[in-house]
């Protein structure tokens, strides 16, 4: 199926070479996405030498296939940040999150196609949820927001059965093309930015890392990659989900600009959007953890309840795409032993990444910002070593997906039809195998070498999806995203196919 936001089918494309010599820098940033473009630019105006390596496109990762929408609160509640840390740190979370907000305002001011725009957030919630919906008002207040109460939202959204929680002065935009301008600011402040140039290894004690046409020698490393490359602890902390989103062609006036967040057993998010001239309504939904999932159920379910609710429309654009949570709520920012990383942002990284991105550039500046201590990324502080945290772990993922692996296994290679994924046994070798439509057979192992969990096929995406850590792979066994670098071993099977 072919997948592409909305944000990222009306931008345009930013067109950075790929890296194709050995170079040194002062700072190299792997990742261009809303993290790393952020911070390369921050740091090009400081006068620093910055090179910035995105493995894909500027905005393939996450950020070009997010929602768009910039809240000083967070989408999981602003509660469990009150009731695990207090008033004063959920009054830290929201000044910081509402001082990014502000700065993104601030450098929208020259991108017209950023479509920046101020808007309330409004949220409501199915009847069993309206103690959840009176605890997140007092969290709001208890963190310094003005909320309102509505006591209906526009049709032809779900009706609120109970108060609609409403915050004004929050804002969205069309991410890809705010990402895009940030990424051409960044190269004219003095940053090199290399698009197609995979990290592929990384030395972190010589600082030095190595992609297929290229190498960057660093004395900073920060990995702005949505999640950490390599074995890191917070792995272990962070569920990975994968949520869809689909766009539809609307009239200017589907709904007002808002952000539209329905807390239900089937929650999704709407807003609407102007991209390239044409006014969508978006849908996000349906959100379930990596790799033990049918995808495409999840596709057709959000688009069955966004018919249910809009009618009978034609989808323009589907997609997809992944988030990291940090287990007590608060995302992961600076440096810990292998050098700089900024995740566990969950689905709140437009603000998170910009959060991120200053903090890190005040880091590397020498300086000590206090809410750097709330987000340490060392603050699990573990008593065992990273790998055993993390080994126990793969266990149990290992333990809670198994039985739905099985289900899939023992296939026969000869009765794979094209556009068919299984799991064949070859040779006592259990293979994961993939016939495209064109009837060309890809067989690589199933074993994530990451760290040794078995993948689960995406058929919404056509990839080899990891429910471990989330790493993802397509089926010839390259690394699409997820902290693997290496790929799944390709195994030839001239003489087996049938
Ligand atoms: C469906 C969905 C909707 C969302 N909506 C919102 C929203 O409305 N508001 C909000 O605030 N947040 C939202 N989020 C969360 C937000 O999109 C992310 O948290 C944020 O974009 C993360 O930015 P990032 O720069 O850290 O990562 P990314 O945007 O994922 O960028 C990381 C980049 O690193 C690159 N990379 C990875 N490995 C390598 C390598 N080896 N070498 C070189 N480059 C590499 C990737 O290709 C990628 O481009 C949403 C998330 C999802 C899943
Ligand atoms: S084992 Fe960690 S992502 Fe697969």
């Amino acid at each position: 199926m072919d997948t592409l936001s909305v944000w990222r089918a009306t931008a345009a494309p930013t067109g950075f070479a790929m890296l194709g010599e050995d170079l040194t820098t002062d700072v190299l940033v792997i990742g261009g996405g809303i993290t790393g473009v952020t911070l390369a630019l921050l740091l090009a105006e400081q006068g620093r030498q910055v090179v910035l390596l995105e493995a894909d496109e500027i905005g393939s990762g996450a950020t070009g296939n997010s929602t768009g929408n910039l809240y000083a609160t967070l989408g999981n509640g602003l509660q469990q940040v009150v009731s695990s840390f207090g008033q004063e740190t959920a009054r830290q979370v929201v000044a910081e999150r509402a001082a990014a907000i502000g700065f993104i305002e601030e450098r929208c001011r020259l991108v017209p196609d950023a479509s920046f725009q101020r808007c309330p957030l409004m949220l409501w919630a199915q009847p069993s949820q309206q103690d959840w919906i009176e605890k997140e008002v007092n969290a709001l207040r208890m963190g310094g927001c003005s909320v309102e109460r509505a006591s209906a939202v526009p049709a032809p959204l779900p009706p609120a059965p109970g108060d609609v929680l409403v915050l004004p002065g929050q804002a969205q935009l069309q991410p890809q093309a705010y990402l895009a301008a940030l990424a051409r600011a960044a190269a004219l402040a003095g940053a090199r930015l290399h698009e197609h140039s995979r990290v592929l290894e990384i030395d972190s004690k010589g600082k030095r890392v190595v992609t297929a046409s290229g190498s960057v020698r660093a004395s900073e490393i920060v990995l702005a990659t949505h999640t950490p490359k390599g074995v890191h602890l917070v792995h272990a902390e962070m569920p990975v989900h994968r949520e869809y989103g689909i766009a539809f062609e609307a009239s200017a006036l589907a709904l007002p600009a808002g952000i539209y967040w329905w807390r239900a057993s089937e929650g999704l998010s709407v807003r609407t959007a102007q991209a390239g001239g044409r006014h969508y309504v978006v849908c996000v939904g349906q959100e379930h953890k990596v790799g033990i999932h049918n995808a495409k159920a999840g596709l057709l379910a959000l688009e069955t309840l966004a018919q249910k609710h809009f009618g009978e429309q034609a989808v323009t654009h589907r997609w997809s795409a992944q988030n990291y949570r940090g287990a007590d709520a608060l995302p992961y920012i600076g440096r810990n032993s292998n050098g700089f990383i900024a995740t566990g942002f969950a689905a709140d990284g437009l603000v998170w990444g910009t959060v991120a991105a200053r903090l890190i550039a005040e880091q590397l500046a020498g300086n000590s910002p206090a809410f750097g201590e709330l987000v340490d990324p060392t603050r699990l502080n573990p008593v065992k070593g990273a790998r055993n945290i993390l080994q126990e772990n793969v266990t149990v993922v290992t333990q809670l997906v198994k039985d739905y692996l099985t289900d899939r296994q023992g296939e026969k290679l000869s009765a794979l039809a094209a556009g068919d994924s299984a799991i064949v046994e070859v040779d006592g070798e259990s293979l994961a195998a993939y016939r495209a439509p064109d009837g060309e057979l890809f067989a690589v192992s199933n074993v994530c070498p990451h760290m040794g969990c078995k993948v689960h096929w995406n058929s919404v995406e056509t990839s080899w999806d990891c429910p471990c850590h989330g790493s993802r792979f397509r089926p010839d066994g390259t690394v699409i995203e997820g902290p693997a670098l290496s790929p799944l071993k390709r195994r030839h099977l001239s003489g087996l196919d049938g």
